[in-house]
């Protein structure tokens, strides 16, 4: 058996930091959030992966390499544009050849892994498996429809009118027959080739589709809610490591790593919180559920429940929550007057301003 992990797609909810970089490299707990999906393949016992790139193809290479890290052999397969989910079968196909797969949308997090389904599909192997969990807003997600017996009969992409409460989770599992429903496919309304629609086709052409639901902790990281919400979860799990100096009139509370090199003065860590290597921190107070990047610099400010990319800097800004912060961003304050707001932002930032 082999795994398809799709990482490539435009990213367009979790702008401007997909302007410039991968939203699968997102870290979580600094830790790129694709990481943890290699790592859940690489425990169900699958070893060759392909994955599907896009415009961040370099990216995604540079952070992957061959997988070896990971107990994975992995090829890249090039997506030219982001033409839909069951287009990055489509271009699998070589790859993927007659053999079953697991296909792994790039940006979830299930946080107990995946083995148990992969066990689940070798055993029964239907024609296709899919995993599905309870959600307040099935509108949102790709909703399955099942019959008493609990067989999928029907599936529908962001429904208006939706028919239960069962969203699809970003793990599929295919036999080679998908193959054939994915060359049948149109784009769809958004111009996409939905996975949907194909797996629709297997049951409107009688094969058999088994669905497992997933209790246990899932989300999709492709925005900026719900990736501070993952790593708000993945935080809650870390082991505590001071490896940094920090000063003697210092507060460290909690499970709070500090990486090597970090340098820690007159502040208040309250953990679960993870800061990098050869950060800064000074005058501040960093909150629970926060994770900065290495190479940070927060002085004289207050930050929780927040991400923090590599290089970046928060100077004197008061207090920062709930946010998502790129690389190398700075974010400073000035007592100039007029009493005015200086801001340099990219294109589809968005910024909330206490008034
Ligand atoms: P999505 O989050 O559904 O799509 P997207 O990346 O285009 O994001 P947005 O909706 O914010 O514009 O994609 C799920 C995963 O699949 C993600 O890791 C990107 C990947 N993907 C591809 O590799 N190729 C594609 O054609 C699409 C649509 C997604």
């Amino acid at each position: 058996m082999k795994g398809l992990v799709l990482a490539g797609g435009s990213g367009s909810r979790l702008r401007p930091i997909t302007h410039t970089s991968a939203k699968q490299l997102v870290p979580v707990a600094n830790r790129p959030v694709l990481f943890y999906g290699l790592e859940s393949i690489a425990q169900a016992g699958i070893t060759e992966v392909g994955i599907v790139v896009g415009d961040t193809a370099a990216e995604i290479k540079q952070a992957v390499g061959d997988g070896s890290r990971f107990g994975l052999d992995v090829t890249y397969i090039q997506q030219e544009r982001p033409l839909g989910l069951a287009h990055g079968v489509l271009v699998a196909r070589e790859f993927l050849g007659d053999d079953d797969f697991a296909m792994y949308l790039g940006d979830n997090f299930i946080v107990d892994g995946i083995k148990p389904f992969v066990d689940e599909f070798r055993r029964n192997r239907a024609d296709a498996q899919i995993l599905l969990t309870r959600v307040l807003d099935p509108g949102a997600f790709g909703v399955a429809e099942l019959d008493l017996a609990g067989e999928v009969v029907g599936l529908e992409e962001k429904p208006e009118f939706p028919k239960s409460d069962l969203a699809l989770v970003g793990v599929y599992f295919f036999t080679p027959v998908i193959h054939e429903a994915v060359r049948q496919l149109r784009p769809s309304a958004r111009g996409e080739l939905e996975i949907t629609e194909a797996i629709q086709w297997l049951i409107d052409s009688g094969r058999s589709i088994r669905s497992s639901e997933i209790t246990g902790y899932w989300k999709d990281t492709g925005n900026v809610a719900d990736m501070l919400e993952v790593n708000r979860q993945v935080l809650e799990g870390i082991e505590p490591a001071i490896e940094g100096v920090v000063d003697e009139s210092s507060e460290i509370i909690g499970r709070v790593v500090v990486g090597k090199g970090t340098v820690v003065e007159n502040c208040r860590i309250i953990g679960p919180a993870v800061v990098g290597s050869d950060c800064h921190v000074r005058d501040a107070y960093i909150g629970p559920f926060t994770s900065v990047a290495d190479g940070c610099r927060i002085v004289g400010s207050e930050i929780e429940f927040s991400i923090v990319l590599e290089g970046s800097s928060l100077e004197n800004v008061g207090r920062v929550q709930s946010s998502l912060i790129g690389r190398r961003a700075k974010v400073t304050s000035s007592r100039s007057v007029p009493n005015s707001n200086r801001l340099v932002l990219g294109d589809h930032s968005s910024v909330q301003i206490q008034v």
